[in-house]
């Protein structure tokens, strides 16, 4: 991470300060700290901060508000407030956990895409707390900066070879065991949905199956939708609607950067992360409206809509995760716009089974700031993704309950004594805020770990 430094030399001291915090430094500050504080107006409401200069009419300070409790961002903007260059320190050490949230908010805060575009700027940086546990900030502050990375690249650079290349990645820095099927070879072995999704790209579909930790250690499995590029297919999308498809792997990038983080902080779990990767595309060979797919389950899938396809590759990735019945269950999926038009962009669509794995992920989510809003499996729906030559449609016949039906429709290829928890997420921040700048975002990954850690931390 270079938006950290170790050595304090000649570092800006950031003090973090609430309304009374405030006025006790008005106190000791002199007249024209003070007059400076005052003139600007500068009164600690939550996500303000303020730039005092020195005698010398240099950076002297930084005046950092928070809100009560702290939050996980509060220097989130920090890199962008500052003159580049810039080094900080905290003026008071923190306590560790405390230490290590600033740590990672500043981190996150400092991200930026720069694979086609370098970026001038030097970083603004900040002196490493002394009680923060960097080993941990790194582990999860570059696990979210990988996740996004794979979001932002473009399709292209993408495909379903370069997810799973990058995901191997991931998989060997931890010494993972890693199982890759590609192309018609998910016909051999069985994975007919996720073949007829992908068939039509030139670029094969593939599954990535990792797994890691003690095999005797409790059993958490993780699937991602990793649509590289959804054109809709046939049912192909309008130019609007196809224009930020990239990001359609955003579940499968969420996972991974979970995984990430799970095998670096060595959660005591034993981990298996699967993750189906295609291109929705269109040629002569496309899986086509009406179609009827044979699952892996043996469940039939009638296609009413080609771009309905992420909880198609979904459908025989879930069942391959029941098979060896693990003790938690979580996928992740840009999979819905009807999530969206639910809850917005800034927080996850959340279902489950299970009442109190939905409740233990939202109570993490409010805790951490990632936010995921439970929406009923609501089982009348259950008749709107009816089929009628085959068992079950892969789009709902409406009106509306969109995110519902595509949640359903999931359901039915989990076991039901599994406890499961689908997140239908945006992968995206359509405008920049304090610690998650404008562009691919994994979203719900940090209150799944938080709630992880809960359970399964050292
Ligand atoms: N990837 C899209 C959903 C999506 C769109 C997520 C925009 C986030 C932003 C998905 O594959 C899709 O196209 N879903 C359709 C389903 C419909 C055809 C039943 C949708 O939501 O419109
Ligand atoms: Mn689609
Ligand atoms: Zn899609």
């Amino acid at each position: 991470m270079d938006c950290f430094v170790s050595s304090a030399e000649g570092a800006v001291p950031v003090r973090i300060v609430t309304r009374d915090g405030l006025e006790a430094w008005m106190q000791q500050a002199t007249t024209a700290e003070a007059n400076w504080v005052r003139v600007h107006r500068f009164d600690a409401s939550p996500a303000r901060h303020i730039v005092v200069p020195g005698r010398d009419g240099g950076i002297g300070q930084v005046l950092v508000a928070r809100a009560e409790p702290a939050g996980q961002f509060v220097l989130g903007d920090l890199q962008g407030a500052l003159p580049e260059g810039t080094v900080v320190a905290l003026a008071d050490e923190p306590e560790i956990l405390q230490a290590n949230t600033l740590a990672i908010g500043f981190a996150l805060g400092s991200y930026r895409f720069d694979r086609y575009r370098k970026n001038p700027r030097q970083p603004v940086r900040m002196v490493a707390p002394q009680n923060a546990d960097m080993d941990r900030v790194a582990a999860i502050a570059e696990s979210i900066a990988l996740g996004r990375d794979l979001i932002n690249t473009p399709a292209e650079d993408m495909g379903p070879a370069e997810l799973t290349g990058a995901i191997a990645d991931v998989a060997r820095a931890n010494d993972a065991e890693i199982r890759l099927i590609e192309g018609d070879d998910l016909l051999d072995q069985n994975y007919p949905s996720i073949h007829a999704v992908g068939r039509a790209s030139h670029r094969p579909p593939r599954l990535i199956d990792i797994t890691w930790g003690s095999p005797d250690a409790p059993k958490v499995t993780l699937v991602g939708k990793g649509v590289c590029f959804d054109s809709g297919g046939l049912d192909l999308k309008p130019a609007a609607g196809m224009k930020m498809m990239k990001k359609d792997m955003g579940g499968a990038a969420s996972v991974t950067a979970l995984a990430s983080m799970i095998m670096r902080t060595g959660l005591k779990v034993r981990l298996r992360l699967l993750v189906p990767a295609v291109e929705n595309s269109v040629a002569g060979n496309a899986f086509r409206p009406m179609d009827v797919i044979t699952t892996r389950k043996g469940i039939t899938i009638e296609i009413g809509n080609t771009d309905a396809e992420g909880r198609v590759i979904l459908a025989d990735a879930l069942a391959e995760a029941c098979s060896e019945s693990p003790e938690l269950l979580i996928d992740m999926a840009t999979l819905t716009g009807a999530a969206r038009v639910a809850v917005g962009s800034e927080m996850a669509a959340l279902f489950s089974n299970d009442d109190s794995l939905a409740a233990d992920i939202a109570r993490h989510g409010a805790q951490v700031e990632d936010p995921a809003w439970r929406l009923p499996l609501w089982q009348n729906y259950r008749s709107m993704i009816e089929g009628e030559v085959g068992e079950i449609s892969n789009s709902g016949s409406g009106p509306g309950a969109g995110a519902i039906t595509a949640a359903l429709f999931l359901e039915s290829f989990v076991e039901k004594d599994i406890p499961w928890a689908h997140l239908d997420i945006m992968g995206w921040n359509n405008s920049a805020r304090s610690g998650r700048p404008k562009g691919g975002e994994v979203m719900g990954v940090r209150a799944i770990f938080s709630m992880l850690e809960e359970r399964y931390g050292a």
